[in-house]
């Protein structure tokens, strides 16, 4: 059987770092309720020219690096962002423009912080039919330029960064085993970026507020991504019909240390087998679980043959999970 198999992973992150002391001069905050409510401690912004296909760009080099796979046998560009550089085009046609891959097709897609599994699903169909055999998934978000920095309650939970993964067809009987992405749409209130046509939405007052700027309500979102996320991850558990125990390592979308504490509680995973890096760069929505999963990969923890479960949740509402045999 044909796998859609992950056979390189790159990431990168903007240089300049800004601290929980940092936040502490713009908005009245302090490192200790930072630490405390989310586990973040810093986070990284991209420099004033800096676009989220920049990011991606370095992401993706790495990534082909190590698979030893060259642009021109790029098939496909997925990215999945929600702070694109431009309405149109994609940032995936700027990324393939930059890596020079003319061979691919290219185009984004956003479902926010879920955004690399709904790509890996993609990614998974194209490569199960037979359609194409190499693909590139770029999770990249610049969600700094998003961020009202005089809101306490949102400006310190997000960073920005990319990561990305060469994903082709393999029968070694390795890959993505499955993928599971749902949404629902009646949430949007729960998390939402207004601009464009927002003020147009007629009888969604609710979703108005400062344009282009995140909105969230921090408690009902909480909740909702503990119930979601576990129960998605069961999911893809079930339909392979393996056991949480036989699970090497669960690397969840990196929103907030507690979110995940609740899940792998209800997971029954023991931390040792739970991967965080939000200590060091906060919530980076479609980043954060390829960046999350690169770091996995070069630290060790991911060897030939393990069973490596993702699970994320996002605006939309959107949540997925995906089990992988490396
Ligand atoms: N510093 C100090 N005080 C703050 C801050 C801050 N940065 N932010 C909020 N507070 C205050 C609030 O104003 C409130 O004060 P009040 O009681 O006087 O009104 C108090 O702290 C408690 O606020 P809560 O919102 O109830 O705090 P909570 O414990 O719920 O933590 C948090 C807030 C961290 C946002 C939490 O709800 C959370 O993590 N929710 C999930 C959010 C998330 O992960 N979103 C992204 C997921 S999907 C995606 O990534 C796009």
């Amino acid at each position: 059987m044909i796998l859609p198999k992950i056979t390189g992973t790159g990431s990168y992150l903007p240089k300049k770092i800004r601290t929980n002391h940092d936040l502490e001069k713009m908005v009245e905050t302090s490192d200790e309720w930072i630490a405390t409510r989310t586990g973040i401690r810093e986070r990284r912004i991209a420099g004033d020219q800096e676009t989220g296909s920049d990011l991606g760009i370095h992401a993706a080099k790495a990534a082909m690096k190590e698979a030893g796979v060259r642009a021109q046998d790029l098939e496909l560009i997925l990215t999945a962002t929600a702070t694109p550089d431009m309405i149109f085009p994609s940032t995936a046609a700027f990324i393939q423009h930059g890596l020079d891959a003319k061979n691919a097709a290219a185009f984004d897609l956003n479902a926010v912080c879920t955004g690399f599994i709904f790509g890996l699903s993609v990614a998974e169909q194209y490569i199960k039919t037979g359609r194409y055999k190499t693909i590139l998934l770029v999770g990249t978000e610049v969600m700094s330029r998003i961020i009202d920095w005089t809101d306490r309650k949102t400006c310190v939970l997000f960073g920005d960064g990319a990561g990305a993964v060469v994903i082709q067809a393999s029968e070694d009987g390795s890959g993505v085993l499955s993928t599971h992405i749902y949404t629902d749409g009646s949430y949007a209130d729960f998390l939402y970026a207004p601009g464009f046509d927002a003020d147009k939405k007629k009888g969604k007052d609710h979703l108005h507020g400062k344009p282009n700027t995140v909105h969230m309500k921090g408690n009902e979102t909480f909740k909702v991504a503990v119930n979601f996320m576990s129960k998605v991850a069961r999911e893809a558990l079930e339909k392979n019909g393996v056991d949480a125990q036989d699970v090497d390592l669960l690397i969840p979308h990196q929103a907030n240390k507690r979110i995940i504490d609740a899940i792998s509680k209800k997971l029954s995973f023991p931390p040792e087998k739970v991967f965080m890096n939000l200590e060091k760069v906060g919530n980076t929505s479609a980043a954060s679980i390829p960046i999350a999963l690169d770091e996995a990969v070069r630290e060790g923890r991911v060897a030939r043959g393990a069973h490596v479960l993702l699970v994320a949740f996002g605006g939309g509402l959107t949540w997925g999970s995906s089990l992988i045999r490396w």
